[in-house]
């Protein structure tokens, strides 16, 4: 099927207001999604309307207002069951994005499973936030680290991974979409060999969840955390799924209010989850337009939607891959969003500037991911990042745009 013929990809734009703006005169060429997406007119609307018409504190007072607003923040949360198909609402915990949903597993799950002399295995394709708080927990319970091999193509060597697992694998962390590579990882069959030796199972889905549609009880994973801000919602909103049995018998995290059923100076009892991991007032204007947002990819489909996006992004690899001293990092079989590269001997930060004077945003560094770097012996790409509105006449601009760094470097 020729997606691009199915998808109106100009009418797509045209509900992301940002995307029509100049940058130093040049139209904008957005290519930097993997860091943050842009937002469509919906989510924005909706952070202005509940301010000014519907804000209120939730859950906690008898008025009209924070009723309204307390079932608009209840609907957010079961947008998002449905957009990652949880079986149950109460499953959702917002948090500030997939950093703080990871760390909260680690300090509260990990804290209360993870001994002396068991073992965590990532792969070594993680973003830091899939790293820094396994080495915490680690450091703070005796646990030991390890690291699942990726090849010279960025693909997870699945092999080795199913070597590191034993009775002492406690807690498996991947990432489901590689930030720095654009690699996808089979998280179905990760957690398949994860669960034959009783470890649960947690899935970095920060780049995923803008790219495809993530069905939690298929990838049978335990834990699935993801950010409003990538997925074209607004930033500082994430949520955490986990499954109901664990998120029960895990101790809570925050102390403060909402999170109790009772408090006195001798004894506190804890809420009921999701309530458990949401103390103090939660972000509730933005939790509404991350529901907003997720509605607003749910009506296009994500199907559709990474249908035409895979076609850009074959374009945009097939395009790039032909430009004389540009070399991918990250040619993994199964990619999306993402293509990092170097370019000859110039600087990505060089090349980073040479392309923004041009309007076109890339992002360019380590993409904290300072392991994957020194993986592929380079210290630093160029990233461009897709999303479901990028066009191939931005592809075009990007080549060209490439080939005026190679010019002005040469
Ligand atoms: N994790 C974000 C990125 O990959 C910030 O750019």
């Amino acid at each position: 099927m020729n997606a691009t013929k199915t998808f109106d990809v100009q009418k797509i734009r045209a509900d992301f207001p940002i995307l029509s703006t100049e940058v130093h005169g040049k139209p904008l060429v957005y290519l930097d999604n993997g860091a943050s997406a842009q937002k469509p007119k919906c989510v924005i609307d909706s952070i202005v309307h509940t301010y000014e018409h519907e804000y209120s504190n939730v859950h906690r007072a008898a008025h009209a207002l924070s009723a309204a607003c307390t079932d608009k923040f209840e609907q957010a949360r079961r947008t998002v069951q449905r957009f990652i198909n949880a079986p149950e609402d109460r499953e959702v915990i917002f948090v500030r994005g997939t950093t703080e949903g990871i760390n909260l597993v680690a300090q509260t799950f990990g804290r209360a499973n993870i001994k002396p002399g068991d073992e965590i295995v990532i792969s070594a394709m993680e973003h830091h936030s899939n790293i820094v708080p396994w080495q915490m927990l680690c450091e703070e319970s005796g646990a030991k680290l390890r690291v699942a091999p990726m090849d010279g193509t960025g693909t997870l060597i699945f092999d080795e991974y199913v070597k590191l697992l034993s009775k002492r694998t406690k807690l498996v962390a991947v990432v489901h979409v590689s930030n720095a590579l654009g690699t996808i990882n089979p998280v179905q069959q990760i957690a398949e060999e994860a669960h034959k030796v009783g470890a649960v199972v947690l899935v970095d889905g920060a780049q995923a969840a803008p790219h495809m549609r993530v069905d939690v009880q298929e990838l049978g994973v335990d834990f699935y955390a993801f950010s409003g801000h990538k997925a074209f919602g607004p930033s500082g909103i994430g949520a955490l799924w986990g499954r109901a049995e664990l998120l029960e018998a895990m101790p809570p995290w925050h102390g403060g209010g909402e999170m109790i059923k009772s408090v006195t100076f001798e004894k506190t009892t804890y809420a009921d989850i999701p309530h458990k991991f949401e103390a103090g007032t939660p972000n509730i204007a933005d939790s509404i337009a991350l529901g907003v947002g997720l509605e607003y990819l749910m009506e296009i489909g994500l199907d559709a939607m990474q249908a035409y996006e895979h076609e850009v992004f074959e374009y945009a690899t097939q395009q790039l891959s032909a430009i004389d001293g540009l070399r991918i990092i990250g040619t993994s079989e199964h990619k999306a969003g993402v293509i990092s590269f170097v370019l000859d001997d110039i600087h990505a930060a060089d090349a980073g500037m040479i392309l923004d004077e041009q309007g076109i945003a890339v992002r360019v560094g380590q993409h904290c991911a300072e392991p994957v770097m020194d993986f592929f012996k380079v210290p630093a790409t160029v990233r461009a990042s897709f999303a479901f509105y990028n066009t191939k006449e931005e592809v075009d601009a990007l080549v060209k745009g490439i080939h005026k760094v190679k010019e002005l470097f040469a």
